[in-house]
């Protein structure tokens, strides 16, 4: 009955923001019968029911009122340990506020962090909502490639510094990487970090998959070279580790005197995480080891099942990731990779994502995510090896 909404009279910076290809396969692909859906990063295990029963028991007890914009004490302290067990770093209260998941902890370090034109060296290919947190706060995007050589995921520094303008503001890093896998080694971390020092450049670090990896016990984290002063933030997320995504529960490392600026902007979006939830996100620290370590072996069986397949196609290349929980792979003679995934629906039954959808250097890619169960993930490669396994 309604005329048709008058999008223009909307902010054209919102206007502006793409809809990503992972949802345009996603809406392509719903609801349809028997399809096996690797599009989007999470697995298909719910959270343990412990976690759930500490949120429970604190609605009960009360726990239903505002709270500390910058998260509750108890769960500040849990992280301080956390990040202290896990990458040996001594932070202390004021330099960590917790947010309401990771995506939210990245949109408001780039309301803090930029002026309209200031530019964000983005090391992809990466998850396109970075690239919208960017814009929609006036920030421009420009670009340093991971790329694919010699089946391993590498990042030449030199192309980092290249990127960096008079204007750049801020580099942006996620290790481990989504979609690659890619882990920036220490000493890059390091070599960054100096050069950074001497530009006056921030570092934005995503370090949601810091569990997630298969060669060693966690990923190096950028904070444990950090002084409490460096132009260093680190953004994580209960989310991945502790199959915890539908919570949006997340945190941000970051310098001293940072606090005060994150209690003013939660203040004017979501005024903080239910206390309820923070009291879930204590538990999965104190007593989730095990949840995280079962994921990792989950996925690490996951990843071997996929990538025994793809290794075996020739028109495959990629590389077994040591970090993540994806497959990102080339397929050669592939032109569009949204119209690819559209026809892998069609054909196969499998739900991927396009490399298109993660910026530069994403095209001619595909996405699987490996978080499943090997019964799901053997019948989703046989069924994908039908259209893409041989030339
Ligand atoms: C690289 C990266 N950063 C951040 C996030 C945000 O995670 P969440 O908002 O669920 O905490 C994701 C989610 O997929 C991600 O892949």
């Amino acid at each position: 009955m309604g005329s048709k909404f008058d999008f223009s009279s909307l902010s054209s910076r919102v206007n502006q923001l793409p809809e990503t290809n992972i949802v345009e396969v996603a809406k392509y692909g719903w609801g349809r019968q028997g399809l096996i859906p690797l599009w989007f990063g999470e697995g298909d295990v719910p959270t343990p029911s412990f976690i759930s029963d500490a949120c429970h028991d604190a609605m009960i007890q009360g726990d239903t009122f505002y709270t500390d914009q910058n998260g509750i004490t108890e769960l500040r302290e849990e992280l301080l340990k956390y990040n202290k067990r896990t990458f040996n770093v001594d932070l202390n209260q004021e330099r960590i506020t917790v947010t309401n998941s990771g995506m939210m902890a990245i949109s408001i370090v780039m309301q803090a962090l930029l002026n309209p034109g200031d530019e964000v060296v983005v090391i992809g290919p990466v998850w396109p909502n970075i690239y919208s947190a960017i814009s929609i706060n006036r920030g421009i995007a420009t670009h340093a490639s991971i790329s694919l050589e010699d089946n391993a995921w590498n990042l030449n520094l030199r192309d980092v510094f290249a990127a960096v303008s008079p204007k750049t503001k801020a580099i942006f890093l996620n290790s481990p990487g989504n979609p690659t896998g890619w882990i920036m080694p220490e000493e890059d971390q390091k070599e960054l970090l100096k050069f950074c020092r001497e530009k006056n450049i921030w570092i934005v670090s995503d370090e949601v998959y810091h569990s997630l990896v298969f060669d060693r016990s966690v990923a190096n984290s950028i904070l444990s070279f950090a002084a409490e002063q460096d132009k260093v933030i680190s953004v994580n997320s209960f989310s991945k580790s502790w199959l915890m995504t539908g919570w949006r529960l997340g945190w941000i490392a970051h310098p001293i005197g940072m606090a005060e600026t994150f209690a003013k902007l939660i203040q004017i979006s979501t005024s903080g995480v239910p206390t309820f939830i923070q009291k879930a996100g204590i538990t999965a620290l104190a007593k989730g080891d095990e949840v995280v370590s079962d994921l990792r072996k989950r996925c690490k069986v996951g990843r071997d099942i996929v990538f025994d397949y793809l290794e075996q196609w020739p028109r495959v290349q990629c590389m077994r990731p040591n970090g993540a929980f994806y497959a990102f792979f080339s397929v050669d003679g592939m032109e569009d990779s949204l119209e690819f995934c559209k026809k892998l629906i069609d054909r196969c039954n499998v739900g991927l994502a396009p490399g298109s959808a993660f910026g530069p250097g994403g095209e001619g890619f595909l996405r699987l995510c490996f978080a499943s169960t090997p019964d799901k993930l053997s019948e989703a490669m046989q069924a994908l090896g039908k259209e893409i396994g041989r030339r």
